[in-house]
């Protein structure tokens, strides 16, 4: 049988340990990826424990503290701190995940109210939390990915209204609350990029699949009743790899913070393509 093996530079190896500060009495185990461009050293793991009696109750406070009082050089992308921005999307504890809406401790999550979807976002585990960069991009570093690609697939779509009649003299394009409500599901993509890093098919092929994030994207201008550009749009994603190598496995709509379902909005999509082929 073949065994397979990693190269020797990319074995990510047990790195240091920052013990709780003394005293603390409820406290909990991160070990964090970590990684830099700057040395020639592996990757390595550092565990960090925090006492959660001195921290805000998410994953990304336990980050900022660290930062701000146990390690400096720990990196990693933050903004808006509400689930908004995007930035902070990384791998907790197996799940690709915004780190400032998933609590340290589901149970004791203080803001059941602020919970509209029903995944919202929390360590599942007992044990020592383990964060990793979003899967198969490649890392700036510890848990920054470099998004250029995402980005330009962004771009390739033409995310912005596209129209070809004059626009009313006197108002905006109008639209029904019918069509209104059709971008309802789409419009509040953040591009966190989690889904995409969760999809099988985006890590063979993300050179040329666009992947899950992209396509809703792609739908979400598609469905537009102002948008002009439908047919041309269309075309666009009529390629073999570009829309078709999604294969309905469905890991994009699991894993979405943001309780979206970007394996309907490729399905919806494929419809489209079906139905203008008669
Ligand atoms: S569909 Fe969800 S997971 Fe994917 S980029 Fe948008 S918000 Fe992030
Ligand atoms: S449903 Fe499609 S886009 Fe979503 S994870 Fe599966 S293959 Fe990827
Ligand atoms: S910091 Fe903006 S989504 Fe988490």
């Amino acid at each position: 049988m073949a065994e397979f093996s990693l190269p020797r530079n990319s074995k990510v190896h047990p790195g240091r340990h920052f013990a709780a500060p003394e005293g603390a009495k409820r406290t909990r185990t991160f070990k964090i990826y970590r990684w830099s461009p700057d040395d020639s050293e592996n990757p390595r793991t550092d565990t960090y424990e925090v006492d959660l009696d001195r921290c805000g109750p998410m994953v990304l406070d336990a980050l900022i503290k660290i930062k701000n009082e146990v390690d400096p050089t720990l990196t990693f992308r933050r903004s808006c701190r509400e689930g908004i921005c995007g930035s902070c999307a990384m791998n907790i504890d197996g799940v690709n995940t915004l780190a400032c809406i998933c609590a340290i401790d589901g149970a004791a999550d203080p803001q059941p109210a602020l919970a509209p979807t029903p995944q919202r976002p929390s360590v599942k585990s007992k044990g020592p939390v383990a964060i990793y960069p979003l899967p198969h991009m490649p890392v700036v570093k510890d848990l920054v990915p470099d998004l250029t690609h995402f980005y330009a697939q962004y771009a390739s779509i033409k995310p912005w209204i596209r129209t070809q009649s004059s626009p009313p003299p006197d108002r905006e394009r109008l639209q029904s609350k019918e069509d209104r409500a059709k971008l309802d599901g789409l419009y509040e993509c953040i591009l966190c990029a989690c889904c995409s890093t969760a999809c099988p098919s985006y890590w063979w092929n993300g050179e040329k699949y666009l992947g899950p994030a992209i396509l809703l994207q792609a739908y979400r201008w598609i469905v537009d009743s102002r948008d002009e550009a439908t047919g041309e749009r269309l075309d666009d994603l009529e390629d073999p790899f570009k829309l078709y190598r999604c294969h309905t496995i469905m890991n994009c709509t699991r894993t979405c913070p943001k309780g979206l379902n970007p394996a309907r909005a490729i399905a919806m999509t494929k419809q489209l393509m079906l139905e203008r082929h008669g």
